[in-house]
């Protein structure tokens, strides 16, 4: 069938939406000298390409076929551009360069600066992160390791059926965002592999993560200071430290968290579930509205935790209560099975104590029987199925 017929066949509807994307302007990587043989350094031909797309007044598509390139370390700023409609189609695979001193120190691999207006459907991005992890499993000076994928300072990002693979720090940090959604997103490290975080999001509003799947060695998602209106739905997540909230209060002055929603999501063998975690410091930051609901535990060592005692290397908050204020915080519909018998732990700061915890329709159990709660300045109230009982 030639194109003519084909377009022909297509209804009406199909054909009004295609059209505008007809006009776009596609620029594929290949034409600026990527070579997809995994080997060949093709840095400079994605700049090229998004230089060009940046430079375009009309909605432009930057499209990678399939195959490996090698990317160094680049970052994509959107400052000077005169496009607020850009997509980057991806079929292939990025790969980061394997030895991991060429990015250990630069922080990142892959970054989104002062865009507005982003897509990027499809694609693997390899961090090549496994010579680095055993760096630091050996106990020796290591880099810290650079993220995959970073966004920073831009507005209306779409991330879309993404494949992150071993990263030799976080996978994907959003810092400065609004307007955000990441979809159907797939992220894998192993269980071992350190600060391998999934999704980081901070100083961030308007972020929407959905239907993804998270595998890793660190938090799957983890909220910093300065997220608010968040939405997390529909996310399976292990191996990892579970979706966390925190660490915050490391610093005196820091914005808070609100308006957390994080539903329909299974957890399972991680190392926590749905936790909140603050540094034992002096601190003005604060999480306030966060609704936890529909949660599945499946052999979770902290479902339920609330943690304002953490202080790693206890040298810097000896004897110190967290300043970080945590009220209105609900959960509902949890269950499952704990791997620990302490299922629900809240443990709050004795100098600010945790105000409005609600806790609904909650069933944990560990070996076959009913989990148990602690609670050490914790108010709140408990309604409906209460399995542990709530020692609020
Ligand atoms: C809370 O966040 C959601 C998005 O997750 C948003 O739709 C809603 O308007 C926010 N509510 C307030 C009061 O800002
Ligand atoms: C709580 O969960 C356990 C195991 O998951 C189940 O056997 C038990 O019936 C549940 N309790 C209630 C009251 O629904």
């Amino acid at each position: 069938m030639n194109s003519k017929m084909r377009f022909l066949a297509v209804p009406f509807l199909f054909i009004f939406f295609l059209l505008p994307s007809a006009e776009s302007v596609t620029y594929n990587v290949q034409s600026y000298g990527a070579k997809s043989d995994g080997r060949s350094d093709s840095t400079k031909s994605f700049l090229s390409a998004w230089a060009a797309a940046c430079a375009s007044v009309e909605p432009a598509t930057i499209y990678v076929p399939g195959g490996r390139y090698l990317v160094g370390g680049a970052s994509f700023s959107g400052q000077n551009c005169k496009n607020n409609a850009i997509t980057i189609r991806i079929d292939g695979t990025l790969v980061a360069p394997s030895d991991y001193n060429v990015l250990g120190h630069t922080g990142n691999w892959l970054t989104f600066e002062r865009t507005n207006g982003l897509s990027i459907y499809g694609g693997t991005l390899d961090g090549q992160g496994t010579g680095l992890w055993a760096c630091k499993n050996s106990g020796k000076n290591c880099p810290t390791g650079a993220t995959s994928l970073g966004f920073y300072n831009s507005n209306k990002v779409l991330v879309s059926g993404l494949s992150s693979l071993n990263s030799q720090n976080f996978h994907i940090i959003l810092d400065g965002c609004q307007n955000t959604r990441l979809e159907g997103v797939k992220i894998s490290a192993p269980e071992n592999s350190p600060n391998t975080d999934g999704i980081h999001v901070q100083s961030s509003s308007g972020v929407a993560i959905t239907n993804s799947h998270i595998g890793t060695g660190d938090d799957c998602i983890s909220l910093g200071p300065g997220s608010s209106n968040i939405w997390i739905e529909n996310i399976n997540c292990g191996p990892g430290h579970g979706i966390s909230i925190g660490s915050l209060g490391s610093n005196l002055q820091e914005p808070g968290v609100k308006n957390v929603t994080v539903k329909t999501v299974t957890l399972s063998g991680t190392q926590n579930g749905l936790r909140i975690k603050t540094w034992a410091m002096p601190s003005n930051g604060f999480v306030t509205g966060v609704l936890f609901q529909h949660a599945v535990m499946v052999n979770v060592q902290n479902p339920i935790i609330i943690d304002q005692n953490y202080c790693p290397n206890r040298a810097k908050c000896p004897g110190q209560a967290s300043g970080v204020r945590i009220s209105d915080v609900t959960y509902q519909d949890v269950h499952g099975t704990s791997a620990t018998e302490v299922a629900v732990n809240f443990d709050c700061s004795k100098k600010y104590p945790c105000s409005r915890i609600i806790l609904e329709d909650v069933n944990l159990s560990y070996k076959d029987r009913p989990a148990t709660a602690s609670c050490v300045n914790a108010g709140g109230s408990s309604s409906g199925l209460a399995v542990p009982k709530a020692c609020l």
